[in-house]
């Protein structure tokens, strides 16, 4: 196979269900060594334990990727077990959607916690190796809701724009060490992730849009894995996609 994606060592965040899951799985099957964080171990452990007994290579470690110190640990392991860390997925999101007159703050802090601050931890620990190997790609994971607010996500939209300014600057920056940046923008796709909504009027109306227009994991993992698949002097900086029958 001569893919660009077999061999290389890939760190996902959040990967015990929904993307992350679906990209490990993808991933692995085109010969990739996955290095699995996520706070629920038991999920991580299993899906480890089936790419392993597939003949592939995986690793899950806990993670939360609200402490620095843990998403570190992560990027170690990956290195300490496998030599090297070729790809970091910065996937690990929530979206508890909520109207700013309800006041969610703890719902706010956890949004910023995750979705911004995991990203520059993660960011944080997989650059220094990266840097010193002079080759390797982060991957961070927006929304179609970082490129344009809708009602009742201000602040899970802000940290999507977060992420989109985040990834640019670290695009510009990287250069000199020869690293490649993307960022995913995906629309609806069938997770876990409407589950974090706290607001039970908000919860429902997001379960029906979903059930309605979303469309199965595999499509991010597809984008991520034509990312990664380019050649080495080929960057995608963004992808942004949807389903097709989403018109927001
Ligand atoms: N599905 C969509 O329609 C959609 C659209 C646009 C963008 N996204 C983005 O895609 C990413 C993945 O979400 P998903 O759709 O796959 O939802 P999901 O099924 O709910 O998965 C979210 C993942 O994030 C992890 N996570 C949450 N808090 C964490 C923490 N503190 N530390 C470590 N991991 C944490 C969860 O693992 P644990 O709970 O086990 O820790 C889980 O693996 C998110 O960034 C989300 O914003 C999704």
């Amino acid at each position: 196979m001569n893919n660009n994606i077999e061999g290389k060592v890939v760190v996902i965040t959040g990967a015990s269900s929904g993307l992350g899951e679906a990209t490990a799985r993808h991933l692995s099957g085109q010969g990739a060594v996955v290095v699995l964080g996520a706070r629920r171990i038991e999920r991580i452990r299993a899906l480890a334990d089936e790419l392993n007994a597939a003949g592939n290579k995986a690793l899950a470690v806990q993670t939360d990727v609200t402490d620095p110190d843990q998403v570190q640990a992560l990027v170690d392991a990956a290195v300490e077990a496998f030599g090297r860390i070729d790809v970091m997925i910065n996937n690990a999101g929530i979206m508890p959607h909520s109207p700013l007159d309800r006041g969610k703050v703890d719902d706010w802090n956890r949004t910023i916690d995750v979705n911004i601050k995991g990203v520059l931890y993660g960011i944080g620990a997989a650059l220094p190796y990266m840097e010193q190997q002079k080759s390797g790609h982060i991957i961070n994971v927006s929304s179609v809701a970082g490129h344009k607010v809708g009602l009742n996500n201000a602040v899970y939209s802000a940290t999507k724009h977060a992420v989109r300014a985040i990834s640019e600057g670290l695009r510009q920056e990287v250069k000199p060490y020869n690293l490649r940046t993307t960022v995913v923008s995906p629309g609806a796709v069938a997770t876990e992730l409407p589950d974090s909504i706290t607001e039970a009027d908000v919860s429902k109306g997001i379960h029906e849009f979903y059930a309605e227009y979303a469309i199965p994991a595999d499509s991010f993992a597809r984008a991520v894995a034509f990312a990664i698949s380019q050649p080495e002097d080929v960057d995608i900086n963004e992808i942004l996609f949807r389903p097709t029958s989403q018109a927001l």
